[in-house]
């Protein structure tokens, strides 16, 4: 990965105190947000790798918990007119993108992502006029002005299938911004495939030394990858998924033991779907011997009750969009809608 790419990571981590939910009072907070949350006819879209307090509350309240492909498919089904979006900022224009008639909030505007902050629009328009004649992929973390480039939008649950079916139609295909999620679509597929290099810090942190040293520990164990990993992460994995399809695999799984390659907020949801079973958090490494996750996403985890309040008190971090990018997004999402409708 470019010093550039890690450079431009670095300016953009958050430096507030990511616990700081965790300090205030969870109750009166929950039930504060549970009445507006009626008065205001909203609902809370929250990612698993959210705070656990977030999560609860999205159950609790009718909302809901999910992957980010079926966040944006909940945000545009949903009749709430108000969505509060707790994720990070692509998964908030991404419902608004679906969904422009409704009001879309986010607890903090600033919650980031790696793959986001390292495909540039300028850059990325760049990279696709000089490779012409292909069709252009874009994983969902990516900002709204992207999307407006592409062909398709994905997420990490059809990615494969997607390419696989591009491919048997001919086409030959640009891929950004995950290199490594790239890596994986291109052997799974076989297709013709360039890549764009960027990548999702917090995965890119997974060991595979250190996690064949964590299966010696634990023989018993399945390891779980989310396909944002390395490649010889990858390769050692029982199950690769998306987040939504690593929670149904250790449902599923006869198995009592999981090693888990993703973010660890995952692990209320695993835990709260089989309380039987025991998770063990994958080893990682800094990534670039220079930022150090330890497996959190620190944009996730800007969220909180307190700032998730504030926005639907006020109405403030509000999604905005121009028209025109909106109405370009929306044809690459609604392929993605559609293409796992039939798939
Ligand atoms: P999922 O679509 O698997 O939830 O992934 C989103 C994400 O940001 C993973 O890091
Ligand atoms: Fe982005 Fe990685 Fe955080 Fe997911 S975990 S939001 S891909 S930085």
């Amino acid at each position: 990965m470019s010093q550039n790419f890690l450079q431009t990571i670095e300016k953009h981590l958050p430096i507030t105190d990511v616990l700081a939910g965790d300090k205030l009072n969870t109750a009166q907070l929950s039930a504060e947000i549970k009445k507006l949350l009626t008065e205001k006819n909203a609902a809370i879209v929250a990612h698993y790798y959210t705070d656990p307090s977030i999560q609860k509350l999205a159950e609790e309240t009718g909302g809901f918990i999910g992957d980010s492909l079926e966040m944006a498919r909940f945000g545009a089904e949903s009749p709430a007119k108000t969505l509060i979006v707790a994720g990070v900022r692509f998964m908030g224009e991404t419902s608004k993108i679906l969904s422009p008639q409704k009001t879309v909030l986010m607890p903090d505007l600033h919650a980031e992502c790696s793959l986001d902050l390292g495909c540039e629009p300028a850059e990325f328009k760049k990279f696709c006029n000089a490779n012409p004649g292909r069709i252009v992929v874009v994983y969902a973390n990516t900002s709204a002005e992207v999307k407006a480039m592409a062909d398709w939008v994905v997420t990490s649950s059809i990615a494969v299938d997607l390419i696989k079916h591009l491919t048997e139609r001919g086409e030959k295909i640009i891929w950004a911004p995950d290199r490594y999620l790239g890596d994986y679509i291109t052997r799974q597929s076989g297709g013709d495939v360039i890549l764009w290099d960027a990548c999702c810090i917090v995965h890119a942190e997974f060991d595979a030394t250190k996690i064949i040293a964590l299966q010696k520990l634990h023989p018993d164990a399945k390891l779980l990858v989310h396909p944002e990993s390395k490649a010889e992460v990858i390769a050692l994995a029982d199950v690769v998924g998306s987040t939504s399809q690593l929670l149904r695999a250790a449902q599923q799984s006869q198995a009592k033991k999981f090693i888990v390659a993703t973010e660890t907020g995952i692990f209320y949801k695993m835990q709260q779907a089989c309380p039987d079973k025991e998770f063990i958090a994958a080893a990682t490494e800094p990534f670039g011997g220079q930022i150090n996750c330890e497996a959190s996403c620190p944009w996730m985890k800007m969220n909180n009750l307190e700032n998730l309040l504030d926005a639907l008190k006020t109405g403030s971090n509000e999604i905005i969009l121009a028209d025109e990018i909106v109405k370009k997004a929306l044809i690459p999402l609604t392929r993605m809608l559609e293409f796992r409708k039939k798939n």
